[in-house]
């Protein structure tokens, strides 16, 4: 009864987001198609509302790969100069995004674009700002380790080196061996990419007060203001929600039933081609904003979408909208809603 009641509310103030929560809860416990046994027996520890993320049958999750997986992002050795690795770009305390307008590798090169953050990655449809072919983690991985312009890692034709290095340590050895039980030779380059993936895919967090509020029925979780900010996000007024959907607030995602959201890409004016639509969880923790980090400031984000439409730059989805001081402020404290905590906790500094 109470629940019912809370929903109830929820739905009359929030229609959009109460599909949210009606979609969720028809989402099947059970694992679908592309999966295989052994990620039946893995335990995923899925926020409410989440999917069960779509995982390729060549590469299914187990609690030994997936903390392989978790040592190899952190290890410097996965880089020309021993002192970089993914956790250089992508660092748990920014939702692994790394707080820099463009991301900087190894050799000191300047990349051309803002490192992603890898929270939800599990369930993206494509990888990379501008890539909708590239569509797994495991092809994606190919271009921080072995991209030569510029370089990010710098490991082309070092691959072997560094299986060597890694088969002589015997914690990796052993860790290998149990990860990937059937092959004799196990510490191989394709593992290494495997168990990061693993890892990659369980980085998955949904308890923000936003989530607390419309997937628990919280009903205190998060302030008035929020409340107004998060009405404008879904209102054809700030047209947010048209783009950033879905549970995850973008377009670009799959579950293990091979349901997806839209759209995965598009045009919001800032760039001269459509980029992906990021999700926007966490994003108090991912500034400076967008694929070239041009916007330091979540109120500098709002003056571009403000004058979009009116500037007739971008897709017909933007709204040319006026905000009130007021509103502006709503809708910041909405969008810094979206953050779990749980990013910021001990447990998550590695
Ligand atoms: C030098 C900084 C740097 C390093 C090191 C790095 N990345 Fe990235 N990462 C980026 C940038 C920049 C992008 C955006 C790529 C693009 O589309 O241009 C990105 C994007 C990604 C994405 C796509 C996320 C999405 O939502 O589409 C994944 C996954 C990823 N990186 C994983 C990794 C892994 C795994 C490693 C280690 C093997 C790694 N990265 C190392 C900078 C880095
Ligand atoms: C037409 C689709 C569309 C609409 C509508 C839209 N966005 Fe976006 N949004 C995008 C795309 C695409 C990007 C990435 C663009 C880029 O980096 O060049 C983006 C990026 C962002 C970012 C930066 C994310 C990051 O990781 O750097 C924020 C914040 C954001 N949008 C908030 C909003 C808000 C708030 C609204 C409503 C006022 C809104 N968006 C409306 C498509 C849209």
């Amino acid at each position: 009864m109470a629940t019912a009641m809370r929903a109830g509310k929820i739905a009359s103030t929030a229609p959009l987001i109460f599909g949210i929560v009606a979609a969720a809860a028809t989402v099947p416990v059970s694992i679908g198609a592309p999966a295989t046994t052994d990620n039946a027996a893995y335990k995923w520890h899925l926020p409410r509302g989440f999917p069960i993320p779509a995982v390729p049958v060549d590469n299914p999750m187990s609690s030994v790969k997936v903390a392989l997986g978790r040592r190899l992002f952190f290890e410097p050795r996965l880089s020309v100069t021993g002192q970089h690795s993914c956790g250089s770009c992508h660092e748990p305390t920014k939702a692994y995004s790394d707080g820099r307008a463009l991301a900087v590798g190894a050799t000191g090169e300047t990349l051309s674009h803002s490192a992603m953050s890898l929270v939800n990655v599990a369930y993206n449809i494509s990888y990379g700002w501008t890539r909708p072919q590239l569509q797994s983690l495991e092809a994606q991985m190919l271009e921080p380790l072995l991209n030569e312009h510029p370089v990010e890692l710098g490991l082309a034709g070092r691959q072997a080196r560094v299986c060597d290095l890694l088969a002589a340590e015997p914690t990796y050895r052993a860790a290998f061996a149990q990860a990937f039980p059937e092959t004799a030779q196990p510490v191989t380059f394709d593992n290494l990419i495997k168990a990061i993936a693993a890892f990659e895919r369980t980085l998955i967090h949904g308890n923000s007060p936003f989530d607390r509020y419309v997937f628990n029925g919280e009903h205190e979780a998060i302030s008035g203001q929020a409340k107004r900010g998060m009405q404008l996000f879904y209102s054809s007024r700030a047209g947010c929600g048209s783009c950033h959907s879905g549970f995850n607030f973008e377009g670009n995602w799959r579950d293990a039933q091979g349901e997806t959201g839209k759209p995965g890409f598009a045009d919001n004016g800032v760039g001269d081609q459509p980029m992906r639509v990021p999700t926007l969880r966490n994003i108090a923790l991912t500034a400076p904003y967008m694929h070239d980090g041009r916007f330091p400031t979540l109120d500098a984000v709002l003056n571009h979408y403000a004058s979009a439409a009116e500037r007739h730059v971008g897709d017909a989805r933007l709204r040319s909208f006026n905000l009130s001081a007021d509103e502006r402020a709503d809708l910041i404290a909405f969008l810094n809603t979206l953050t779990d905590p749980g990013l910021l906790a001990p447990a998550t500094l590695r």
